[in-house]
Order: structure tokens, then C-alpha cells, then sequence
């Protein structure tokens, strides 16, 4: 393999770091993963180790460039997908993190929240910001961090503290720059959505010191050079997960959609250079910047749909490995009239119940684990069709079409599921690592290794598709049934 231009992606997940190589076409040529440990300090508080993960960044990336027979002098640049909304503060003299990274799915900021809403603070931030305050941003976290972490508001004030999500604590790490990117910036609650620059207003309302905040750059520029782990490659692209996803399966027009199916699950959607407003429950957020003018997204975010399965697997002991759970789900021919709502943080996009905690309804002798294996997966399906309804109404583009990709798809029973329940076409590429292509393809946009998306979008081949099979008036029946079912979960937590 060697001679060939390769560019690497490093995938910072929720629950592993992985590095990627690619070729030109788009090719996959080898993948490390690390897991990093869950912190779970008590019900809705999930943490990371920051140090721990860039210790598994240390060794996935020669792990990958080993297996492949390659060196760092055979990369032309790095790109780095993250998990969005997870908090990093540390000290810029040692390099060491003042707490554990709190994660997207922590609820520990809920009364922050609360009291920007009861202050009167929520039509300003989403004016600004584009989204509706939730637990689920950045922004309240640091706060949290400033007012709960000893000595965190003193540090940040004299300028010895630095906030990041993830890319920016890597890209730190890696190039000593202190550098985010527009499209995790867009999930802080900080950013002004159409300037795309830190808006004064909301660091004056959540109280965060201008200081400690990277500098927000586009997707796909050299944010600086490694000195460490690829001495010498550039770090060249930058974008949260679920956007470099939109980028590693070529959405590039306006109406073009996926779905990445991971720990959770989000749905955005193109909407070219218009901000499209949510009534209906989505996030307007920026879909990427990868030239001078930005292209933005609207987002339906599933907090819960492999980690259910996770939790069946590991809490539930009911099968042994999660592709079990399609073999399970095959021993009956439906749910047995049982349902499962894992709204375990509370619901995110379209119905935003952070007091609703999870169900299971409709238990009877009947029910056995083939149900409940059924129950399962049944609920992403209904959770994404949740997701598009919203998005049709919002967009005024139906989704006509759903790209797929991630860890999930290789189930075809789910995505039967899922074609049956949207009552359209779902399609897979070829090679479901969308989210590090879209981290490749945006570096190598930045240091020429492809000249524009056209190019990009020819690498896109479909490898898999669902057809709509399923009868409507069952359809109409059990879409009401998951409904009833949801109302169920609400106002758990008082
Ligand atoms: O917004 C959270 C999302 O970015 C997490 O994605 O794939 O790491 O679970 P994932």
C-alpha cells in the first residue's frame, strides 16, 4: 500500500476512539478502536476520562497506520469527528483536566436550564443560537463546571482554564491550538448562528468567561500541525459526528438526508444556506462549512436506540452479543403487543420531556424475550419516524429517501423496520464508517487531496436498500399504539 496518498480520521465516539485510513475513492483501509470506561456517579450523570481518551488517541492512531504497512510521512492531513456536547475544561499550563468530561447525555444542568427558561432567557438564546435551551448543550454544562468545580471560575477568569468538546481538546493536544469548529460551536448555546462568531449576549446570560473559548474556524482549513502521535501531519478538518456524517454520505443538496444510527440516533437534513426554523421540535444547526459560505442542517436527535440494545445485552443479560438481537427478534413474527419507550435521559427531538423516564407496556404471560427483543429495536423505528414527521412539517422538503449508516444497519430486520414504519426507501453506502469519512473528506478538501464535493459524491455507491413492505393499516395501528405508549413515559421524574 505504500505510495498511495492516504488521509486518517480520528472517530472520537461515546463509547470508543477509533482511527481510520482512506484512500482516494473513498476506501477504507484500516480501523483501531479503543473503549473508554462510562462513569456513571449517579441516575442521569454520565462522565468521561479526557485523559483517558487521548490516551486511546495515542494508540489507536499508530495502531492503524501498523496494520496498514504505513507512516505518518504516507498522510497528507487528519480530520477528527467527535461526540458533540461533551464538556472539557482543563488547565493550559498542564495540560491536565479539572473534572471528568460531562457527557451529551448528562441531566445534571436541568436547573440551569429550568432558570434560564423562568428568567425569561429562552427567546433571546434561540433567537441567537437557533436552539431551544436543553440539558442536551454545552453552554450549561461549562456553567455548571464554573459554579461547581473548585476553583474553576477563578482559573477561567485569570485565563489558566480552556473549554473544549472533544475535537477542540484533541486538536489541542495534538497541535497546542486552541481552535473549534463552526459545527460543534453551533451546539454550545454560545454561538451566534448566523455570524457564526461567540455571541456576547448569551456568554453575558450563562455567564461563561469569552476567555477560555476556542476560536471557531470552518470544517476544513489546517488548524495546525502535529507534534506528536503524526509528527509533521496536518490537522485539517474538524466537524461534530452526526455533521461529518452529512458529509461522509455526500449530502451536499438541499433536501438530502441521513441517519446515523450509533449509541443514539440523529436525522439531519440539508437545508442549503437558509436556517430553517423548528416549530415542531429539531434543531437548526450548521451542517457544515467547508468553503466561505456555511450550509446548514436541521437535526432530529434520538437520545437512546444502540445503547437500548447495549442495555439488553449488558443490564439484561438477554443475549450475549447486540447481532444477537436480530436472531432473537426472529423467533416471533411481532412485538406480541409490547412496547418499550427509552426515554432513560428523558426524550430528546421531537418531544423534549426531560422529566419522562423509560416503559414497557403491554406485558402479558404471553410476552417472552423474542417481544422483547422485538420491543426493542421497534423503538428506533418508531423513534426515526418521530423524527421525520417533524422534519417534513419543519422543512417543507419530505423525505423521500433516508441515507443510513453506523453500527445499527447491519441489522436488516431494523432497517425493514424502519423502511416499513417511514413508508419510504432507506439506502445504505457502501462501507457504513460515515462518520470518519465525512472527518477524511473534510481534511482532505482542506489540503487538496480532493478537489470538490462533486467528487465526493461520485465516491457515494448504494450497497443496501429497504423497500416499504408494510401493510398501512397495521402501520396506522401500531404507529397509535407507540404513541399511547410514549404518553406513558412522561412526568416520571417530579
Ligand atoms: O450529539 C451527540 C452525538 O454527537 C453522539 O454521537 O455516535 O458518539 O453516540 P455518538
Amino acid at each position: 500500500m505504500r505510495g498511495e496518498r492516504v488521509v486518517a480520521a480520528i472517530d472520537q465516539g461515546t463509547t470508543s476512539t477509533r482511527c481510520l485510513l482512506f484512500n482516494r475513492s473513498g476506501r477504507m483501509l484500516a480501523v483501531a478502536q479503543r473503549e473508554h470506561r462510562q462513569h456513571y456517579p449517579a441516575p442521569g450523570l454520565v462522565e468521561h476520562d479526557a485523559a483517558e481518551i487521548w490516551r486511546n488517541v495515542q494508540r489507536v492512531v499508530p495502531a492503524a497506520l501498523r496494520s496498514a504497512g504505513l507512516g505518518p510521512e504516507d498522510l497528507v492531513g487528519l480530520g477528527i469527528a467527535n461526540q458533540r456536547e461533551t464538556t472539557v475544561v482543563w488547565n493550559r499550563h498542564t495540560g491536565v483536566p479539572i473534572s471528568r468530561a460531562v457527557t451529551w447525555q448528562d441531566t445534571r444542568t436541568d436547573g440551569i436550564v429550568s432558570r434560564l427558561v423562568e428568567d425569561g432567557h429562552a427567546p433571546l438564546i434561540t433567537e441567537v443560537c437557533g436552539l431551544a435551551p436543553a440539558t442536551y448543550f454545552a453552554g450549561p454544562r461549562l456553567r455548571w463546571i464554573l459554579d461547581h468545580v473548585p476553583g474553576a471560575r477563578e482559573g477561567a477568569e485569570a485565563g489558566d482554564l480552556l473549554f473544549g468538546t472533544m475535537e477542540s481538546w484533541l486538536i489541542w493536544n495534538l497541535t497546542g491550538e486552541h481552535v473549534t469548529d463552526v459545527t460543534n460551536a453551533s451546539r454550545t448555546m454560545l454561538m451566534d448562528l448566523r455570524s457564526l462568531e461567540w455571541s456576547d449576549a448569551l456568554l453575558d446570560v450563562l455567564d461563561v468567561p469569552r476567555r477560555m473559548l476556542p476560536e471557531i474556524r470552518s470544517n476544513a482549513e489546517v488548524y495546525g500541525v502535529c507534534s506528536t502521535v503524526l509528527p509533521g501531519v496536518p490537522v485539517a478538518g474538524a466537524l461534530g459526528d452526526q455533521q461529518a456524517a452529512l458529509v461522509g454520505q455526500a449530502c451536499f443538496a438541499p433536501g438530502e438526508a441521513k441517519c446515523t444510527y450509533g449509541t443514539g440516533a440523529f436525522l439531519l437534513m440539508n437545508t442549503g444556506s437558509r436556517i430553517a426554523e423548528s416549530t415542531h421540535g429539531l434543531i437548526p444547526t450548521v451542517g457544515y462549512l467547508l468553503g466561505d459560505r456555511p450550509v446548514y442542517a436541521l437535526e432530529g436527535a434520538i437520545a437512546m436506540t444502540g445503547s437500548l440494545v447495549q442495555w439488553f445485552r449488558d443490564s439484561l443479560g438477554m443475549i450475549g452479543t447486540a447481532a444477537q438481537i436480530e436472531t432473537l427478534a426472529e423467533t416471533v413474527g411481532d412485538n406480541g403487543g409490547c412496547y418499550i419507550v427509552p426515554a432513560f435521559s428523558g426524550l430528546y427531538s421531537p418531544r423534549w420531556h426531560p422529566d419522562a423516564r423509560g416503559v414497557m407496556v403491554g406485558l402479558t404471560s404471553f410476552i417472552n424475550r423474542g417481544h422483547l427483543a422485538r420491543a426493542v429495536l421497534e423503538a428506533t423505528g418508531w423513534q426515526t419516524r418521530e423524527v421525520v414527521d417533524a422534519m417534513n412539517l419543519d422543512s417543507g422538503l419530505p423525505v423521500t429517501r433516508l441515507k443510513v449508516d453506523g453500527g445499527m444497519t447491519a441489522n436488516h430486520l431494523l432497517m425493514q423496520f424502519v423502511a416499513d414504519v417511514l413508508d419510504v426507501p432507506v439506502e445504505r453506502p457502501l462501507g457504513s464508517e460515515a462518520v470518519s469519512l465525512g472527518a477524511a473528506y473534510a481534511a482532505g478538501l482542506a489540503v487538496g487531496h480532493w478537489s470538490d464535493v462533486e467528487v465526493l459524491r461520485a465516491n457515494w455507491h448504494r450497497a443496501a436498500a429497504w423497500e416499504p413492505a408494510m401493510d398501512p393499516d397495521l402501520r396506522r395501528r401500531e404507529h397509535a399504539n407507540w404513541g399511547r405508549a410514549v404518553n406513558r413515559s412522561y412526568g416520571w421524574v417530579q
